[in-house]
């Protein structure tokens, strides 16, 4: 190559490098990504569906909790779910809405699953916080709310059910204030509720918005007004009409602006109220929503943040869901795992949509995207292709309960087969007794189901029937300073000792009084003791 050719390929590579960067400098822009927080029951399948049909991924209401239904015929497991009417497993989906991609991070139910939801708010840019408007604030709220804001999440309140009788607006901000500390501001605005709930005010272009249900599972049809509009005294009834002009008022006194600095850092929420069940007010939600949520944040690795086995048993296949954090990911490309080193191709990459996949080409930051995973990932790890980056670990929840799980000699090979596959997951931890004799594992869990969940799948993926003996233990620390300090304290009484799977040591306690106990007489010698498996 001559000089001037040489000069061509420079300049023909730096224009596609640009082109990549302001490619990815849009995509980034057009994404939102978000989770949803609620108590069981609020309505979180429902808002999911019908935001899943504002953005057209869904043509019909009921798709959602059909293809509920319908992972019985890809997961026999997910029969459990279906027997129990909870939701364990946490999936992603993707639409659309006016040029935005949005991605809704699906989060488990059930509250024993907490600590998958933990994982997944790790992978969230905002959470939308959904309440049922009779009973506000609720104990699985409570504890998503605290995660929430541990990560820094921007939170926008959705309150649901306004269709049914209903807790005054104005005393739901004040039990977030309260309790959460969190400064409301109301973008829409109920007008009556229950079976006058008729409409919303929508305060940042001060209109009214009256909605009539759509017959027979149709779209809800809308009017809007001006809320000067002299005709809304003869649409609105009388009392609910004088209501609202008082309401309007008495909001005012909340300010009128949004200031956006404050939700990006979590002290204000956004405060919407729908009836998702009859599309009154998400259409609104999601428009505002939509144009305040956070884009993707700045970090630069690749984060995964769930591994699930045997999503269709009829391939035994693992699949880490991988939420892209930054850059460009596309097909074929070879990544780094930060904790092992190891140099992994991305052959396969997947977006999964409930429990249907397509493949993926490429991927953007806020992207999650499912990766065939022949033991490469473990939840918490970060990948990335650029130089290494650090990346917050995400602790997980203390376990409560422990269990030592147990087969039938005949089927060990099986056991041992399923144990790894199943706990590599995370979806439940695994210790084991320092005593060589005793090589049961030990399940360690936030909640009973866990255990259930693992005996069922261990029965019905991998054939093997199981048995659990329950320990009397309640508490768990990790000794930070390792195995020297627990040599160095010594006896510790009414204290087992027992290895994580990376052989770190772990401490089980009967209850808190023994462990203060521990602390008072061995502290100094055990340093410090966590509650998390930090990785
Ligand atoms: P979840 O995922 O948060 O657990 O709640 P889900 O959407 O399954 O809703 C729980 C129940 O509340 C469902 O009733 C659902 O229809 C109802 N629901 C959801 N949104 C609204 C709403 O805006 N207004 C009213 N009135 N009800 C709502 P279900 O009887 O348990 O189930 P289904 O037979 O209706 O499916």
């Amino acid at each position: 190559m001559d000089s001037q050719d040489e000069e061509a390929a420079a300049s023909a590579k730096a224009e596609a490098a640009q082109l990549t960067r302001e490619q990815i400098a849009r995509e980034v822009k057009r994404r939102r990504n978000f989770a949803i927080i609620s108590h069981p029951d609020a309505g979180k399948t429902t808002l999911t569906e019908k935001l899943l049909l504002f953005g057209g991924a869904i043509h019909e209401a009921g798709e959602v909790k059909a293809r509920a239904n319908r992972r019985s015929a890809t997961s026999d497991w997910m029969e459990l779910e279906k027997a129990r009417g909870i939701s364990i497993t946490s999936t992603a989906m993707t639409f659309s809405y006016s040029d935005m991609q949005i991605n809704l991070l699906d989060t488990p139910g059930h509250q024993d699953f907490s600590e998958d939801t933990y994982r997944t708010l790790a992978a969230a840019d905002n959470a939308v916080m959904l309440v049922d408007g009779a009973k506000g604030i609720e104990e699985q709220t409570r504890k998503l709310f605290a995660v929430a804001r541990l990560r820094g999440l921007p939170i926008f309140t959705v309150v649901n059910k306004m269709d049914r009788p209903a807790l005054n607006g104005f005393e739901i901000i004040e039990q977030l204030e309260k309790e959460f500390g969190l400064a409301s501001f109301p973008v829409t605005w109920p007008i009556g509720s229950g079976d006058r709930f008729c409409g919303l005010y929508h305060r940042p272009s001060r209109k009214v918005i009256l909605y009539k249900k759509g017959l027979r599972g149709r779209a809800a049809t809308k009017e809007t007004y001006d809320i000067s509009d002299p005709e809304l005294a003869g649409l609105v009834e009388g009392d609910l009409y004088e209501q609202l002009l008082e309401d309007v008022e008495l909001l005012e006194v909340l300010g009128d602006e949004l200031d956006q600095a404050e939700v990006a850092a979590g002290n204000v929420a956004p405060m919407y109220f729908c009836s998702a069940f009859n599309q009154f007010g998400v259409d609104l939600f999601l428009e505002h929503f939509t144009a305040t949520a956070a884009p993707p944040g700045p970090s630069k690795a690749s984060l995964v943040f769930k591994l699930q086995s045997n999503m269709d048993p009829r391939h035994r296949d693992k699949v880490a869901f991988v939420r892209v954090v930054s850059g460009k990911f596309s097909k074929g490309m070879k990544v780094k795992v930060a904790r092992t080193g190891r140099t992994v191709a991305l052959s396969r990459p997947q977006r999964m949509f409930a429990q249907d996949r397509s493949t993926v080409q490429e991927g953007f930051a806020g992207d999650v995207i499912g990766l065939s995973n022949p033991g490469a990932f473990a939840v918490g790890d970060t990948v990335f292709a650029g130089p290494e980056v650090a990346f917050p670990p995400i602790p997980s929840f203390s376990p409560e309960l422990f269990s030592y799980m147990r087969c039938a000699p005949n089927q060990r090979k099986a056991f041992a087969k399923g144990v790894d596959a199943l706990l590599g997951e995370g979806a439940v931890q695994v210790l084991y007794s320092t005593d060589e004799y005793k090589q049961d594992p030990i399940l360690a869990a936030v909640g009973q189901l866990q255990f259930e969940v693992v005996q069922f799948r261990m029965k019905d993926e991998y054939g093997v029937d199981t048995t659990l003996e329950p320990m009397p233990y309640a508490i768990a620390r990790w000794v930070r300073a390792g195995w020297p300090a627990v040599e160095a304290a010594g006896r510790l009484f009414n204290t087992l000792t027992v290895k994580d799977m990376w052989g770190r040591p772990v401490l089980l306690f009967r209850n808190a009084f023994a462990l203060s106990q521990v602390e008072a007489e061995q502290g100094e010698k055990l340093g410090e003791l966590s509650p998390f498996a930090l990785p």
